[in-house]
């Protein structure tokens, strides 16, 4: 077997190598029809079977309840931030946004090109070191929905709680942490996430809508961006991302074949817990984040010193501890931790701190 490093890439990030080993097994003859997923139509029986199992195991993974629908789009997490105000907010509405860093902040950004956004909350105050409990937020009236990322992938800052809105629809960006941890999906309206972390392949991104939030699109809203024209022709309107829907069916067989979500979290918190443990025990490495915001996905550190951070990750590589660079927005180092990059990655990780700090610190 060709070898394999240990990859804490923040997206697109690793997948399970079980799940390429049947891709690459599939490829060229899928389960005897002498062609590849790629090379079939989306409206075969053979495909419309492989795109409607990947749909039931994700159900099945997250136990979505039957009020809502899954769709398998195209653009990206990014292209949501325009899509959830043209379908969800009114051309005289407002919708409330929660601000905990990078990528909250340009759903608002985008959102602020189509009508009214009131800034609910904002870390910025704790310098993005924590998020403002619900007390503190300035929620609007009559908001058509509240928005928030329940991981911020880049600083590392992650939601414990599920906030609490009343009859107003929660969406959430779940990019970096769907799949990670059980989750109560009837609390929210709309649960979104960019595949490339904990799903599949990049270019696709899931939205798991509840089904009165259909049919509310503007006028403008270009067909391609219309939920309730998604739903109606089961993520089909036209050709979608074929192979990475098919690649991202593998990843949920193999969830389910590990125990499923809750094994996922158990593992995931063994994960972090060694990691933060390893950082906290040392005055080489430190982390900022509050305790109760810490990123079980994300890990972002630094060095005591940050001029021996070529040097760390060099040596990192040279050990096939690959992508610890942190984001270019906030330097220092990063180990994304999903659901594919196993304890024994971790470990790894782990011990060469310890090595790297004995040799510099
Ligand atoms: C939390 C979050 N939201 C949105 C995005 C953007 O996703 P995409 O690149 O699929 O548009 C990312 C990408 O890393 C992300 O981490």
């Amino acid at each position: 077997m060709s070898k394999r490093a240990h990859n804490f890439c923040a997206g697109p990030a690793a997948l399970p190598t079980a799940v390429l080993q049947r891709a690459q097994a599939e490829m060229l003859d899928w389960q005897g029809k002498g062609l590849s997923v790629m090379e079939m139509s989306h409206r075969s029986d053979e495909y419309v079977a492989i795109a409607e199992k990947a749909e039931q195991d994700l159900r099945d993974l997250l136990s979505i309840p039957n009020d809502y629908k899954v769709l398998f789009l195209q653009g990206g997490a990014s292209q949501q931030f325009a899509e959830i105000p043209l379908n969800l907010l009114p051309e005289d509405g407002t919708a409330d946004y929660i601000e905990t860093g990078i990528w909250s902040k340009k759903a608002i950004e985008e959102a602020r090109r189509y009508g009214n956004v009131n800034v609910a909350a904002s870390a910025k105050g704790y310098d993005y070191f924590a998020i403002p409990g619900q007390n503190e937020w300035q929620l609007s009236k009559d908001a058509a929905y509240v928005h928030y990322a329940s991981n911020e992938t880049i600083g590392g800052l992650q939601f414990d709680w599920i906030p609490e809105v009343g009859d107003t629809p929660l969406v959430v960006d779940m990019s970096s942490d769907i799949l990670s941890r059980e989750v109560d999906v009837s609390k929210f309206g709309l649960i979104y996430a960019g595949a490339q972390k904990n799903i599949g392949p990049s270019g696709l991104v899931v939205a798991i809508v509840r089904e009165d939030l259909l049919g509310r699109a503007r006028s403008v809203c270009p067909t391609m961006l219309n939920y309730k024209i998604a739903a109606d022709n089961g993520s089909m309107y036209n050709t979608p991302a074929t192979y990475s829907w098919y690649l991202s069916g593998l990843v949920f067989e193999w969830l389910k074949e590990q125990g499923g979500v809750a094994a996922m979290e158990q593992r995931n918190k063994a994960k972090k817990d060694l990691l933060y443990k390893a950082i906290d025990a040392s005055d080489f490495y430190s982390n900022p984040i509050a305790a109760n915001a810490r990123s079980w996905m994300n890990v972002p550190f630094r060095l005591a010193d940050e001029k021996l951070d070529k040097a760390f990750l060099a040596g990192a590589d040279a050990r096939g501890l690959l992508n610890l660079k942190g984001h270019r927005s906030v330097g220092g180092m990063r180990a994304s931790i999903y659901n594919a990059t196993g304890l024994d990655a971790v470990e790894a990780l782990v011990a060469y701190m310890a090595e790297f700090e004995k040799e510099h610190g």
